[in-house]
């Protein structure tokens, strides 16, 4: 069950309660006239946020300041210029190497004018992420004691009118690259998706498929790939999986299935690719995707793919 955070002038708990949690945090909205009528088909993606403790934490080659890049970020989104997502998801790499507890709290503050603005906010489990820093710091956030159990995996379903996010959870061990969804997880993912063939549904994690289909423990990719495209290639409800690690903005397609690689917010990898953030917008039949840099001279900046569901 996801826990839902209320509105900060109006705190209680609506579903669920922390020691209860088997899901990635859902942060709900503060609802007002603008996003009560707000379209739920448009929604913000973003990756490998990295946040640190402290705010004037610079790091990667060239150096970037990854709160600042999350500030610009903030400040396009809600400039609604490509349109106005009605919330957000991250996926995962949060914070900054360690998953330690300060860098949570950056986090959450950082993230808290989205909530203002009516916005929630789903947050992904990344290789440096910390499952029980990242639920202490939502507990300590509301005023509430720490969960007493922290789930395996944590992993949820997002329900809009037109599709079903499924939100999983590949963190193995922090600080440790290669990821792994785990058996358990995946029967979870089945099970769900069987009984959720009424609409398309959308897979967000952190780790990109191991594409070569060589699994190595070295290869830093998802080490369950085979398993997880066993399950999904037949499902045919699947239409696409999002996710982060690389660092790189790249959309293939496997089985029929698109496989969308959003770019980090902080550090890359490829002097070539962008930092940004990018708007999905769902259709009946397939999604748009438009790019944002942060920079606005980057060749792929307002890159609007239209992709087809199979
Ligand atoms: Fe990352």
């Amino acid at each position: 069950m996801p826990i839902t955070l209320p509105p900060i002038n109006r705190r209680r708990f609506i579903t669920g309660t922390l020691g209860g949690i088997a899901a990635t945090l859902l942060f709900h909205p503060i609802l007002n006239a603008e996003t009560e009528t707000q379209s739920q088909d448009v929604w913000a993606f973003l990756s490998d946020t990295h946040i640190p403790a402290d705010r004037n934490k610079t790091g990667g080659n060239p150096s970037i300041n990854p709160v600042e890049h999350l500030a610009q970020i903030r400040t396009d989104i809600f400039s609604g210029q490509t349109g106005k997502p009605c919330g957000l998801i991250v996926s995962g790499d949060c914070v900054y190497l360690h998953g330690l507890p300060n860098d949570y709290k950056t986090l959450l503050e950082e993230f808290l004018p989205f909530r203002k603005k009516g916005l929630p906010v789903h947050f992904v489990m990344g290789n440096h992420d910390n499952r029980q820093a990242f639920l202490n710091a939502v507990a300590q956030s509301i005023g509430e004691k720490s969960p007493q159990t922290i789930p395996a995996r944590l992993h949820s379903i997002v329900e809009t009118p037109k599709v079903n996010f499924f939100l999983l959870d590949s963190l193995d061990k922090t600080n440790h690259t290669p990821g792994l969804f785990g058996k358990e997880q995946i029967q979870w993912l089945t099970d769900e998706l069987d009984s959720h063939r009424d609409k398309p549904a959308i897979l967000v994690g952190h780790h990109n498929p191991d594409y070569s289909r060589n699994i190595v423990k070295a290869s830093g990719a998802l080490q369950d790939t085979t398993e997880f495209f066993e399950q999904i290639r037949e499902r045919k409800q699947v239409k696409a999986y999002f996710y982060g690690h690389t660092h790189t903005w790249k959309t293939l397609r496997i089985n029929g299935i698109h496989m969308i690689n959003i770019p980090a917010t902080a550090w890359r990898f490829d002097q070539n690719q962008p930092f940004a953030w990018v708007l999905l917008t769902l259709k009946d039949n397939g999604m748009s995707l438009t790019l944002r840099s942060i920079d606005p001279e980057h060749p792929k900046h307002n890159e609007i793919l239209h992709l087809a569901w199979r």
